[in-house]
């Protein structure tokens, strides 16, 4: 199996993947840097909690900082880890019948202390987002550096968790719908790029009234 089918097959197993090698040594590098001069040159932003009227900025339950990419405007580095996942989207698709159609992603800077505290990856207006996915882009990132995400992936069982480290390569995705997770303070910056599948929201396609809920 190649390493996008694997993905796909510890997917449909337990409802999230952990791959090392999606991106190469070289794309990860470029992705590395360009998140740190982005960030250094001040173009990210406070990430916030809910969206439209609801959106607020709550650092003690969501403390990063974070720049969308721009499909229309990717950088060569940004284009590279795109196609990956287009390739990862359209076999997804193809092996799990997951109807993906589109994606979105952000850089993320958790700067040392701050914290993401255990949530899903939906909006309670949106049911769209099914697949989220981070790659992370820490190079010499070491244990005592903290700063992992811990998965609550079993619903029958909270104290099951797998803490993963954000060491430059790894990739992590799971469903949106059901994986509760949450990302631990790290003792340094801590940069991520981390995207969504999306799917066709059943909610605006067939009962259109409770848009508004
Ligand atoms: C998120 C999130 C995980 C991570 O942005 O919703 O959970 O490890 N990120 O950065
Ligand atoms: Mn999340």
């Amino acid at each position: 199996m190649d390493k996008l089918s694997t993905i796909a097959a510890q997917l449909a197993e337990q409802g999230w993947a952990l791959s090392e090698e999606f991106l190469s040594t070289a794309e990860l590098l470029a992705l590395a840097q360009e998140a740190r001069r982005l960030w250094r040159q001040g173009d990210f932003k406070a990430a916030g909690i809910g969206r439209g009227s609801g959106f607020r900025i709550r650092p003690e339950i969501r403390g990063d900082s974070i720049l969308w990419l721009e499909p229309d405007r990717l950088t060569p580095a940004q284009m590279k880890y795109w196609s990956e996942i287009e390739k990862l989207r359209r076999r997804l698709n193809q092996e799990l019948f997951l109807g993906l159609r589109e994606f979105e992603a952000h850089y993320a800077v958790y700067p040392p202390g701050a914290c993401y505290r255990k949530h899903l990856d939906r909006f309670s207006t949106s049911d769209e987002r099914a697949i989220s996915c981070s790659l992370y882009l820490n190079f010499g990132w070491r244990q005592q550096d903290r700063g992992q995400l811990r998965l609550y992936p079993r619903q029958d069982d909270p104290e099951a968790v797998v803490e993963i480290s954000p060491q430059a390569g790894t990739f992590v995705i799971f469903r949106s719908d059901t994986i509760y997770h949450e990302v631990l303070s790290p003792l340094k910056e801590r940069f991520s790029l981390t995207g969504w599948f999306k799917r066709r929201s059943l909610s605006k396609a067939l009962w259109p009234a409770s848009r508004m809920s």
